[in-house]
């Protein structure tokens, strides 16, 4: 896997929202989350594509800099070989400003295609294994348990995904984590989302 560079923000005359809708037409909607959308690729089956504004919690659109999904991102660069991480293909940034002077930063991405529901039999014992939980307030969030991660690879993605709490809120819950279908017994866990 290639290392993909992080891009400066292209400014485009293209907002968000027209943006969102080009690349939506014809293909089929996979998830949502607070800042962006994910849609199949219309000709790579094994690649999706995923629309997000750039920003923290408070500031959606604002900078590509408070923005914990490409801080995670960034940081996983540096590991192209650790299964943990999703594989990326392509990172596009992009600036629009608007009629009253607004700028609006957001992101165009190509990456692996990756599940969220598997067998959960299978499943279970796997989570047990990684995540304890963290917060129950609104919806179970969980935490990595790092002295459970064996393994090299398994320990780097721990500490990658650590190192961003001291800069971000953790966000490790149900739709921030997918699974790589693999030709093992076991799927992949992949950490997707992990900090906002
Ligand atoms: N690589 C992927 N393949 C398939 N679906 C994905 C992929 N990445 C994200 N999704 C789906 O899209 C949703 C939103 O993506 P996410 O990365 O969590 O963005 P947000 O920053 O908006 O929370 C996820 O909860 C998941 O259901
Ligand atoms: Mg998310």
């Amino acid at each position: 896997m290639k290392r993909i560079k992080f891009p400066k923000p292209v400014r485009t005359k293209i907002s968000f929202y027209r943006m969102k809708k080009q690349l939506a037409a014809g293909t089929e909607k996979l998830g949502k989350g607070y800042f962006a959308f994910v849609y199949t690729h219309k000709r790579k089956h094994n690649t999706v594509i995923k629309i997000g504004l750039c920003g923290s919690i408070d500031k959606v659109g604002t900078s590509p800099h408070n923005d914990g999904y490409l801080a995670f991102l960034k940081k996983t660069q540096r590991y192209p070989k650790n299964p943990f991480f999703p594989k990326v293909h392509s990172i596009k940034l992009y600036k629009h400003v608007n009629r009253f002077d607004r700028s609006t930063f957001y992101y165009v991405i190509e990456m692996e295609k990756l599940v969220r529901f598997f067998d959960v039999k299978r499943r279970s014992p796997l989570l047990k294994k990684w995540f304890k939980i963290y917060d129950t307030d609104e919806m179970d969030s969980y935490t990595l348990k790092p002295s459970n991660m064996k393994g090299v690879f398994a320990k780097q993605a721990a500490k990658v995904v650590r190192s961003l709490f001291e800069q971000f809120h953790i966000d490790i819950h149900e739709d921030n984590y997918m699974w790589r279908v693999t030709n093992q017994k076991s799927p992949q866990l992949v950490i997707t989302d992990p900090a906002a």
